[in-house]
């Protein structure tokens, strides 16, 4: 058996299914670089044929990666296969993903098909994909609540059709370690042509155990693939996360005894674009990515740490990408060192143009705040309220008045689809009444069903970032926008989600 853990990440796929998470096609470009920058051996870059947007994603993932195989997620029938297959025609390595539920709860209640019906489509759609791509997943969807008997008849039947990969989901997080470890294990067992093929784990959050049942799959079952996201982002509870399971493997050789190919410097910065992406804040607390996860408040700790780092600490932090919360640029740093430090964050921008404008967005900010930090200049990168040019509306500019007794008063200036707007309003805070003024000329009539508030690097002199999540005809989306006047970033935010609400408006409108 390899020694070599595979890491299958679908941020972009299953983690993009968490309500409000929704990506952009630019902003799924810019993750899968990260990904491929983290060495991830497999990147699922979406569902191709579940609309055009989601199949265009996926297209330019496969043309832009290199490195990593590029998966596109299909349901078990030749239209999403050929879907799948035709967006990543340009990948250098291409895998098909395709699931059909296995549990006889799903398979009644939710597919209303017979036993004997899911079996024949499960093999029928391998063999489909098969002719098309040389690397095919076939996962068996709630497959840990499924009869072993019929899922070791299903899997073994897709083994022989030519699955390269067996995927066994716990898809609604019931698992727990020594169980689903054993599952892994006996199915591997049972049938006979289980060697064919790689097993993977693919685990739900649901009761906190995500990542401790995907290492007992793999230590206890012996799968070499871990499905996983950035931050565990996923539906309900999400997924397994990939940085804890990725420092679990790597910190326990001893245990594990296992190679991974992940370059664990890019860490850190995967997980920072894609909470400021995505406005899923991670909590302080959090393994590895977390602020606080090296950090050592208590004498007795501080102490040992600058005696010997080893008596706290199991993981050096510039392993996964910390380095000191150090003063990087300044007002007069030049375009040079600006596009030096985006190198070394990991950030890449497409065009000298996207240079030029991140680089005078950082001139602004250099203006306003004396110490600009990595944190900053991820923000600036990730903050995508102020291009004009690609978005349909963007900040322009604000005045607010609030003054204690008064109702506070806002006037904001943006511009729609090009042009610009000036609308006023007064509100409850200076925050309301701005988004109140943004509101009345949009009248987008969406309903906000959060709003946070988060200081991007600890001090009150530091940028605040929003988060605004907007819900509209059944639709959550996240904006997300940085300032150090957290009024501007409230605007900046509220108008980045309704860019998100607009674009998936449109989504829809081009599926017809
Ligand atoms: O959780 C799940 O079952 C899935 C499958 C589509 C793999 O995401
Ligand atoms: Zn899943």
């Amino acid at each position: 058996m390899s020694d070599k853990l595979i890491i299958f990440d679908t941020t972009l796929r299953d983690g993009e299914q968490s309500p409000g998470a929704s990506m952009t096609r630019d902003e799924k470009v810019r993750i899968a670089r990260q990904l491929e920058r983290l060495k991830v051996d497999v990147i699922e870059a979406g569902f191709a044929a579940s609309s055009n947007g989601d199949f265009d994603a996926v297209q330019l993932v496969a043309n832009t990666v290199k490195e990593s195989t590029v998966c596109s997620l299909a349901r078990a029938n030749d239209r999403d296969i050929s879907r799948a297959a035709e967006a990543l025609k340009g990948a250098n390595s291409a895998r098909i993903h395709t699931f059909i539920a296995t549990s006889a709860l799903h398979m009644e209640k939710k597919l209303r098909m017979t036993p004997d019906q899911v079996f024949e489509q499960a093999k029928q759609s391998v063999r489909f994909a098969r002719n098309l791509v040389a690397d095919i997943e076939f996962s068996p969807e709630d497959g840990y609540r499924s009869d072993p008997d019929f899922l070791c008849r299903v899997l073994e039947a897709v083994i022989h059709e030519g699955a390269t990969t067996i995927n066994v989901p716990d898809t609604v997080g019931y698992g727990v370690p020594e169980l689903y470890g054993n599952f892994i294990k006996s199915l591997r067992e049972r049938i006979p042509n289980s060697d064919k093929a790689i097993w993977s784990v693919h685990c739900h959050n649901d009761l906190g155990m995500a990542v401790a049942n995907s290492l007992a799959g793999v230590k206890i079952g012996g799968a070499r693939q871990v499905e996983c996201t950035i931050n565990g982002l996923g539906e309900r509870a999400g997924n397994c996360s990939l940085e804890e399971v990725v420092m679990a493997v790597k910190t326990r050789r001893d245990y594990f005894g296992l190679e991974l190919g992940i370059d664990t410097r890019h860490i850190l910065a995967a997980s920072r674009m894609v909470s400021q992406t995505t406005g899923f804040v991670v909590q302080p607390n959090k393994a590895v990515v977390g602020a606080n996860a090296f950090a050592h408040a208590s004498g007795i700790h501080q102490d040992g740490v600058l005696k010997a780092r080893d008596t706290y600490e199991i993981m050096r932090a510039e392993d996964v990408g910390w380095s000191a919360n150090k003063l990087v640029l300044g007002k007069l740093s030049g375009r040079n060192a600006f596009k030096q430090r985006l190198n070394e964050l990991g950030v890449q921008l497409d065009s000298e143009a996207e240079i030029n404008a991140a680089f005078a967005r950082f001139k602004e900010l250099a203006d306003r705040k004396s110490e600009i930090f990595d944190e900053d200049i991820l923000a600036l990168v990730s903050d995508e309220s102020v291009s004009q040019d690609k978005e349909h509306f963007a900040f322009v500019s604000l005045a607010q008045h609030s003054e204690t007794g008064e109702r506070p008063h806002a006037r904001v200036v943006f511009t729609s689809g090009g042009h610009e707007i000036q609308s006023e309003s007064d509100g409850n805070g200076p925050v309301d009444a701005s988004l109140k003024a943004i509101e009345a000329h949009v009248q987008s009539g969406a309903e906000m069903v959060l709003y946070s508030v988060n200081a991007i690097s600890g001090s009150t002199e530091s940028q605040g970032e929003v988060t605004v999540r907007l819900q509209n005809s059944g639709r959550v989306v996240n904006g997300t926008g940085s300032d150090p006047d957290i009024v501007v970033a409230s605007a900046k935010a509220y108008l980045s989600a309704l860019n998100k609400l607009q674009s998936k408006a449109d989504r829809v409108a081009a599926q017809g």
